[in-house]
C-alpha cells in the first residue's frame, strides 16, 4: 500500500470516529426535549461525515456514477418521504425505513459472498477459508436483514391497514414460525460452515435469505395492531443489529459502532413502551391484542350526556385550572395549534393550564411532544403521567381531546380487561372532564372506556380541530 492510500485511510478512520461521537452525542441530546433538535442537527452532520469518509474509502473501487446514482437516488426518495409524510404516518414511514435498512445488510452480505464463491475456495467452506468471524456476519446480517425487510414491510402495511391475518393463510402460525426458524438455523449452518462448490454455498446463501424472509412475514403477521408501534420499535432495534454484523462483514468500525447503537436504542424504547403499557415483550409478541375484528364498539353506555361548545364554554371560562390531556385524536385533527390558542385565552383570563402527557398517547413515542412543541407549547407546561396524576383532584377541568385509551378508567378498575395494569391517566378525577372525540367508538385497544359514562364526564362531540375552534370563538363572546 502506497503511503499516500495509506494516510488517506488513516483520515477516514479519523472521520469515522468523529462521525461514532457524535452520533452518541446526537443519541444524548434527542433524550430531552429541549435538546433534541440540536441533537438531531448533529446525529446528522456525523451521517454526512460518514458517508464522505465512506466515498473516500470506496471511490477507488466503484464507478463514480454508481455512487452519485446511490446517493441521489437515496436523497431524493428520503426528502420526497420526509417533506410529504404527515405527524400520524410516522410509524409507517419508520417501519419503511427499517425494512429497507434491513435490506441493505441481507444485500451487502449476499454481495460479499457473491465475491468469496467467484473466487477459487477449492470447495472449501466460507468458515474454511475465511473464518468463523466473517462467515457467522454474514448468515446473521442475511438471517437479521431478511426478517426486518419482511416484517418490517407487513408492520407498515398494518399500520396503514392493507394488510389483513386472513389473506395469509398457516402463515404466522406459532407451529410453522418454529420450523421456519430451525430451517433458518440449519441453513446458516450449511451456509457457513459446509464445505461445496461455490455455486452451492451461494444457494444456501440464497435459500436462507428466502427462508428467513417469510420468517419475518409470519412473526409479524399474528401480532395485534395496537401493538405494532412496539413491534416497529423492536425490528429498528433488528435493523441495527444487521448493520453490526454487516459491519463485521465488511470489517467497517462506523457500521458496528451505528449498528450497536441502532440496535441498543431500539431494544430500549421497546422496554419503555412495554413498561407504558404494562405489557411484557413475550406478551406483546404473542398474544394478539387491538387486532382489526376487535373494532370499535359505540354501544353499552348508559349515561352520556354531550355537551356543545356554547354549553361548555361557560365551564371552561369560571376554571381557574386545566388540564388538558391530548391523544391520537389531536394528530388525526391536527389540533395542536388550536389548543395553543385556547390556553392563551385561557391563561389571559387567570387560568393555569398544564399538559398530561401519557408515554404512548398518539402512535409512537413523543408524538404529543412532537406535536405540541410545533405549536410552541412551552416545554415547562408539559407533564409526564407520574408528575402530573396527583393532581387532578385539584383541577376544575380536564379537556381529553382524541384521547381514549389512556384515560380509560378499565386499566384500574377491571382486572378482566385487555389494558388492565397500564398506567393511565385519571382524568375523573378532575371536578368536570370535558372528552372531545367524534363519536362513542373505540380507541386503538377496541375497548369500552367507562369514562364517558361517568356523572362528571361531558361528550363534546366533534371533530377535535373544529370543536376547540368553537369554544375559542364562544369564550371570545363570554
Ligand atoms: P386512542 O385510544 O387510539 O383513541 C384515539 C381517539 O381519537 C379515538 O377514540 C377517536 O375517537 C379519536 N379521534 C380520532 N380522530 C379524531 C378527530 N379528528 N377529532 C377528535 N377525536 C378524534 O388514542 P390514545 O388515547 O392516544 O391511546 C393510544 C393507543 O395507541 C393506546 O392503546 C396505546 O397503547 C397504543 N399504542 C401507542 C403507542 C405509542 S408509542 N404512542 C405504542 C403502542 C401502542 P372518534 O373516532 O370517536 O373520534
Amino acid at each position: 500500500m502506497g503511503a499516500l492510500a495509506f494516510l488517506s485511510l488513516q483520515s477516514v478512520e479519523l472521520v469515522y470516529m468523529a462521525a461514532a461521537f457524535l452520533f452518541i452525542l446526537g443519541l444524548k441530546r434527542l433524550s430531552g426535549v429541549k435538546t433534541a433538535r440540536s441533537g438531531n442537527a448533529l446525529a446528522s452532520l456525523g451521517m454526512a461525515l460518514a458517508i464522505a469518509a465512506t466515498l473516500v474509502r470506496v471511490g477507488t473501487e466503484v464507478h463514480w456514477w454508481v455512487l452519485a446514482g446511490g446517493v441521489g437516488l437515496g436523497t431524493v426518495v428520503g426528502i420526497v418521504l420526509a417533506v410529504r409524510v404527515q405527524m400520524t404516518g410516522m410509524p409507517e414511514l419508520v417501519a419503511f425505513f427499517n425494512g429497507l435498512g434491513g435490506a441493505a445488510s441481507a444485500c451487502v452480505a449476499l454481495a460479499e459472498i457473491g465475491k468469496f464463491v467467484g473466487g477459487d475456495t477449492g470447495g472449501a467452506s466460507v468458515f474454511g477459508v475465511r473464518g468463523a468471524d466473517f462467515a457467522v456476519a454474514v448468515v446473521l446480517s442475511i438471517l437479521i436483514g431478511a426478517v426486518t425487510l419482511s416484517g418490517s414491510l407487513i408492520a407498515f402495511g398494518k399500520l396503514a391497514g392493507k394488510v389483513n391475518r386472513n389473506r395469509f393463510g398457516p402463515i404466522g402460525g406459532r407451529l410453522l414460525n418454529v420450523l421456519l426458524a430451525l430451517l433458518a438455523l440449519w441453513m446458516c449452518h450449511l451456509a457457513g460452515f459446509s464445505d461445496g462448490s461455490g455455486g452451492l454455498v451461494f444457494s444456501y446463501h440464497l435459500i436462507l435469505a428466502a427462508v428467513a424472509l417469510v420468517l419475518g412475514v409470519g412473526l409479524v403477521v399474528p401480532i395485534g395492531g395496537a401493538d405494532m408501534p412496539v413491534v416497529i420499535s423492536l425490528l429498528n432495534s433488528y435493523s441495527g443489529l444487521a448493520a453490526c454484523a454487516t459491519g463485521f462483514v465488511l470489517h467497517n468500525n462506523l457500521l458496528i459502532i451505528a449498528g450497536s447503537l441502532v440496535g441498543a436504542s431500539g431494544l430500549i424504547l421497546t422496554r419503555i413502551m412495554c413498561k407504558a403499557m404494562n405489557r411484557s415483550l413475550v406478551n406483546v409478541l404473542f398474544a394478539t391484542f387491538g387486532e382489526e375484528d376487535s373494532s370499535a364498539k359505540d354501544e353499552g353506555y348508559s349515561n352520556v350526556k354531550a355537551a356543545t361548545a356554547e354549553e361548555a364554554a361557560p365551564i371552561l371560562d369560571a376554571a381557574t385550572s386545566v388540564i388538558i390531556c391530548p391523544g391520537y385524536g389531536m394528530a388525526v385533527a391536527q389540533a395542536q395549534h388550536k389548543v395553543r390558542e385556547l390556553a392563551s385565552i385561557l391563561e389571559k383570563g387567570g387560568c393555569e393550564v398544564s399538559y398530561a402527557i401519557h408515554p404512548v398517547a398518539g402512535r409512537m413515542p413523543g408524538h404529543m411532544n412532537v406535536l405540541l412543541a410545533e405549536a410552541d407549547v412551552p416545554y415547562e407546561q408539559l407533564f409526564d403521567l407520574d408528575q402530573i396524576n396527583g393532581e387532578f383532584q385539584n383541577t376544575d377541568v380536564a379537556i381529553v381531546l382524541g384521547a381514549n385509551d389512556v384515560c380509560n378508567p378499565a386499566a384500574e378498575k377491571d382486572p378482566n380487561s385487555p389494558i388492565a395494569g397500564m398506567p393511565v391517566l385519571s382524568v375523573w378525577d378532575a371536578q368536570t372532564v370535558f372528552v372531545i372525540k367524534r363519536s362513542l367508538s373505540a380507541g386503538y385497544a377496541g375497548i369500552k372506556n367507562e369514562l364517558f359514562d361517568l356523572d362528571n364526564t361531558l361528550m363534546c362531540f366533534g371533530d377535535g380541530k373544529k370543536f376547540v375552534d368553537e369554544l375559542i370563538t364562544e369564550l371570545k363572546d363570554q
